[in-house]
């Protein structure tokens, strides 16, 4: 490379085209899938006070999300539940409820849509009582019990028609065990996006406010989810699901990890993603409601930066406004 003044790196920056034309990384809605809140609470939108903009929905409003996200051309939903207090039991037995809020938006969904993946987390902690995301005995998180019902809760949602199921405990050999269930029962085309490197994060609070788990969780998660201090314990973890027949990895939360997911990619050259999380959410929704940020830049370029670390798209409560933006 030459050196100052023959080289002069502002030349390539001084206008808008030429900026664009030497652009290495662009988002586009084809990055974006959108995480939107569903409830069993009778009321078709319920605001989420740590969340300034995102509502629970009914159904009804989530397959009219749905269907605004198909226009925008967002490629694909996630959705997560609130269930009514008196559902949620020790054992999270409602996740195998075929009949349940989250199959039944699902099926919903897919018949009012036609070129939208619906993707669902295999969890247990929107449906136990503790808020855990397994199956308890005493102080300890079952490891293999747990297993075992989240293999069952994968079949339950690809019954239902959900096109990726995303099982986002962090239990050991989860994976194995629902693309085993999942061959066994035919559903052989249904893809496993894992969350595979899943942090022990002081950013998913608002989403415990969200999905009603927050009151009721005891301790932390840290038996389970990642000390935020690893990254060679994320390629190991990364390799087993992979191994297991994981079709997508997943990094969460996504900011404070992008070194990790750029380090993912790198070595795996997988499908990758990011969370961003609902504390990521929060923290610029309230900056922006101060008027301290310029909202949509920041929104804007916190996404790209995970398309510039290395990811394929982005879980973001985002979507819908990043997609109109986009389009304009
Ligand atoms: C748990 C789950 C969590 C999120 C998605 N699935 C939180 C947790 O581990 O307690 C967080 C999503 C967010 O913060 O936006 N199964």
């Amino acid at each position: 490379m030459s050196e100052y003044p023959l080289m002069r790196l502002r030349r390539s920056r001084k206008s808008d085209w030429s900026r664009r034309l030497v652009r290495e990384t662009v988002l586009t809605v084809d990055d974006l899938i959108w995480t939107i809140v569903i409830s069993d609470s009778g009321k078709a939108r319920e605001a989420v006070p740590s969340m300034p903009g995102v509502e629970r929905l009914s159904i009804a409003q989530a397959v009219l999300a749905a269907k605004q996200a198909e226009a925008l051309g967002i490629p694909a939903i996630a959705l997560f539940p609130h269930v009514s207090p008196g559902l949620k039991t020790a054992d999270g037995a409602e996740a195998l409820n075929a009949d349940g809020l989250v199959p039944n938006t699902v099926r919903a969904i897919k018949v009012a849509t036609s070129n939208l993946g619906v993707i669902v987390d295999v969890a247990l902690d929107p449906f136990t009582d503790h808020g855990h995301d397994g199956i308890m005995d005493g102080e300890r998180i079952d490891n293999d019990s747990t297993v075992e019902r989240l293999a069952q809760a994968a079949l339950v949602l690809a019954e239902a028609g959900a096109d990726v199921v995303a099982p986002s405990d962090m239990m050991d050999g989860r994976v194995g065990a629902i693309r085993a269930a999942l061959e066994d029962a035919g559903h052989q085309d249904v893809q496993i996006m894992s969350y595979a490197a899943k942090y022990a994060s002081g950013f998913y609070g608002p989403y415990r406010d969200a999905i009603g788990t927050s009151a009721a969780l005891t301790g932390d998660k840290r038996t389970y989810q990642m000390d935020p201090g690893n990254t060679d314990e994320a390629i190991r973890e990364v390799a087993l699901d992979i191994a297991e027949g994981a079709d997508m990895i997943m990094v969460k939360p996504g900011m404070p990890y992008l070194d990790i997911i750029a380090r993912l990619k790198d070595e795996f050259a997988m499908p990758t993603f990011a969370f961003q999380v609902s504390g990521e959410y929060a923290i610029i929704m309230a900056a922006a409601q101060n008027g301290w940020i310029d909202e949509r830049r920041v929104i804007l370029e916190s996404l790209m930066s995970f398309k510039r670390a290395g990811c394929d798209g982005v879980l973001t409560y985002f979507a819908p406004r990043a997609a109109q933006w986009l389009a304009e």
